[in-house]
């Protein structure tokens, strides 16, 4: 449904009917998605600038334009990508495209078993656990469920992190406006991938101690803009974002 959003090839029909669906749920759904993929170019960006030169992206999605390991090299040459999916087109796809690529890989692995991510013996062979990585959980977190218990999965990851690691996230909330989320809610609840929206105070409650850079947690478009947002804008993107450093 991801990849129909952003105008690409690689779904099916059962994903095309559903994402059309939504789009009628919420038509400003695929400006929503670009925002979200526009705040992983400004995050990665971000981080990097901090000399972050280590990524972590979990919930990875198909390759698209300006993906971690592209931003990220464009700020440092040098820095090394790590992707997860547990989803297997994402993970062929990905590897496809990184089959030149030395300092990024693409690892098989599900977010609700982080041992499987922290102990994956490729993801350690590029990834130094002992300095400070950039993890990245963009518009995945919603779709873990509350019976599987996303903040102690968080807590596994965060405390696996040095001092000095980011964490970047995006993720859906009904604090903004709730009818056209509760519309699409409804519409993700007949896919395999249910959403779960989360208030704000839940979302911060996932960095665990890691200190919010400013802005804090925002809607997306609001974080770091690059051009005048306003706020009736900001608010139809109703992904909240944010970006933490470990203590
Ligand atoms: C909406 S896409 C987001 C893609 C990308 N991060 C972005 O924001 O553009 C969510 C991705 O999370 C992945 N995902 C969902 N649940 C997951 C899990 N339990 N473990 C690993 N990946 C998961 C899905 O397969 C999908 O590729």
């Amino acid at each position: 449904m991801y990849d129909y959003y952003l105008g690409g090839k690689d779904h099916y029909e059962a994903d095309r009917v559903r994402a059309e669906e939504a789009v009628v749920a919420d038509p400003t759904l695929i400006n929503l998605i670009k925002e979200n993929r526009a705040f992983i170019g400004r995050a990665v960006r971000y981080m990097a600038e901090q000399g972050i030169d280590q990524f972590l992206d979990i919930g990875t999605g198909l390759p698209t334009q300006q993906n971690v390991h592209q931003i990220a090299h464009s700020v440092n040459p040098d820095a090394r990508v790590v992707y997860v999916d547990y989803d297997e087109q994402v993970v062929a796809h990905g590897r496809a495209l990184l089959a030149d690529a030395e300092q990024t890989t693409m690892i098989h692995a599900d977010l609700r078993r982080p041992s499987e991510i922290l102990e994956h013996v490729r993801m350690r062979r590029l990834l130094d656990f002992d300095k400070p990585v950039g993890m990245l959980l963009v518009a995945t977190l919603h779709f873990i469920p509350d019976e599987d218990d996303p903040h102690g999965i968080m807590a596994e990851l965060r405390d696996a992190l040095a001092p000095g690691s980011h964490l970047a996230l995006t993720h859906a909330s009904a604090d903004g406006v709730p009818d056209v989320v509760a519309k699409v809610v409804e519409v993700y609840r007949k896919t395999s991938a249910p959403g779960t929206p989360r208030t704000r105070e839940q979302v911060t409650g996932l960095f665990g101690d890691f200190a919010l850079a400013d802005p804090g947690l925002v809607w997306a478009p609001l974080w770091r803009p690059e051009r005048p947002v306003s706020m009736e804008e900001a608010v139809q993107t109703w992904f909240y974002a944010g970006v933490g450093r470990k203590p």
